[in-house]
């Protein structure tokens, strides 16, 4: 994946854009700060159930944990003109992946991939899902995006 663009930026794709996406912006935006570093950081769904909604409770408590507060992000759907506003998409699963590639429109410039295929020793792996599950799996994603989030901003660095 090309990180040479002149101005990189990057939007964040699940199913519901309340969980495991916002995670992911969240973390990213963190570790650019961290860094010094500025780009334009989004978050989508291939779904649209959760349009305008904020992010789950639960994801809004595992950031807050994590020193970002998440409660202003709203959701909203992937639309055609994602494909050539950002540089980099990042799926974060296999079906968003496959729902992506479906959508993508013939002018497409957007770089897409799987997000932990950017984290070495993750490559292939989806973002665990941690809707259907318990606190404990929303620490799981927040670790995992925050990995992903920690090897783009080192990628930007180099
Ligand atoms: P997300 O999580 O895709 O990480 O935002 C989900 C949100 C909603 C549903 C499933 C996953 N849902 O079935 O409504």
């Amino acid at each position: 994946m090309n990180f040479s663009a002149p101005q990189p930026s990057f939007l964040f794709v699940c199913l519901g854009n309340i969980c495991r996406s916002p995670l992911a912006e969240a973390a990213l935006r963190a570790r650019l700060e961290e860094a010094g570093l500025d780009a334009r950081v989004d978050s989508a769904g291939t779904g649209d159930w959760h349009v305008g909604s904020p992010p789950d409770p639960r994801a809004q408590a595992i950031a807050r944990d994590m020193g970002r507060d998440i409660t202003a992000y709203r959701g909203r759907q992937v639309e055609e003109e994602d494909f050539r506003r950002f540089t980099h998409i990042f799926a974060l699963d296999h079906e968003n992946l496959a729902d992506l590639q479906r959508r993508a429109p013939d002018d497409a410039t957007a770089q897409v991939a799987l997000l932990l295929d950017m984290v070495e020793g993750m490559e292939g792996e989806p973002v665990a899902d941690p809707y259907f599950g318990g606190d404990e799996g929303f620490r799981t994603t927040w670790r995992q995006v925050d990995r992903a989030a920690q090897a783009l901003v080192a990628r930007l660095q180099s």
